[in-house]
């Protein structure tokens, strides 16, 4: 197995200083960094939209993999893409037209994901392996940070491993929610490689200390 990738979520930095918790993640050997954007309508709170993604490029040399926690996401892409996105993800229950908003995604020189809840069926991912170049499966219900890990997303995780080696993908599977050196085990076990955490690294007081915890907890089920 690959290495794994550290993904911090800014959702749970403190907005004031983001200068700062960039520059103390990127120290600290975190992979990229994932922000989320929420709409109050898609999930039931309200984030930032594109102005903070450019801020935060100007701020970090980390590749930037913007959750778009948004309905109608495909009205949007083009500013993420020019706010300096390197990775976007949408999510499956809010398009209709996925292959042509994973398109415009890649068009734009991003990578393309496709994100799915925990009361989504992992089968509807079927026709969309295709066309994606990660999935990132949830395993909270989007919208806040904290919240606890939904244990059955590590089958679903196992079951889009098993979707993607038959076809002979290699498609990395990014996981989001409730991520901390104890569930982080089996999410890697079962085949995610690219681990969103919130509060694990950004509720602790030393950042680059948290960061190295969940690194150690991650790869210490691989050897
Ligand atoms: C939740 C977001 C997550 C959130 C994870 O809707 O998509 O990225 O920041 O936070 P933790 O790691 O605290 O569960
Ligand atoms: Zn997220």
């Amino acid at each position: 197995m690959s290495g794994v990738r550290i993904a911090p979520s800014l959702l749970s930095a403190d907005f004031a200083s983001l200068r700062d918790e960039l520059r103390d993640i990127e120290q600290g050997g975190a992979d990229l960094v994932h922000l989320d954007v929420m709409d109050g309508h898609f999930v039931p709170n309200i984030t930032f939209g594109p102005a903070l993604v450019a801020a935060a490029r100007k701020a970090t040399s980390l590749k930037l993999d913007c959750h778009l926690m948004v309905s109608e996401p495909q009205r949007y892409i083009e500013r993420f893409v020019e706010a300096g996105a390197d990775m976007i993800s949408i999510h499956i229950e809010t398009e209709p037209h996925l292959e042509r908003a994973l398109s415009l995604i890649r068009s734009g020189g991003a990578l393309a994901g496709v994100a799915i809840n925990p009361g989504t069926s992992a089968d509807l991912l079927a026709d969309a392996l295709d066309f994606c170049d990660f999935i990132l499966v949830m395993s909270v219900n989007p919208g806040f940070g904290g919240q606890k890990f939904i244990r059955p997303a590590v089958e679903k995780i196992r079951r889009i491993a098993g979707m993607l080696e038959n076809r002979g993908l290699r498609t990395p599977i990014e996981v989001d929610g409730g991520i901390d050196p104890a569930t982080v085990r089996d999410v890697v076990l079962a085949g995610a490689t690219i681990l969103v955490a919130g509060s694990a690294i950004f509720g602790q007081q030393d950042r680059v200390e948290a960061i190295r915890t969940l690194r150690l907890a991650a790869t210490s089920t691989v050897a």
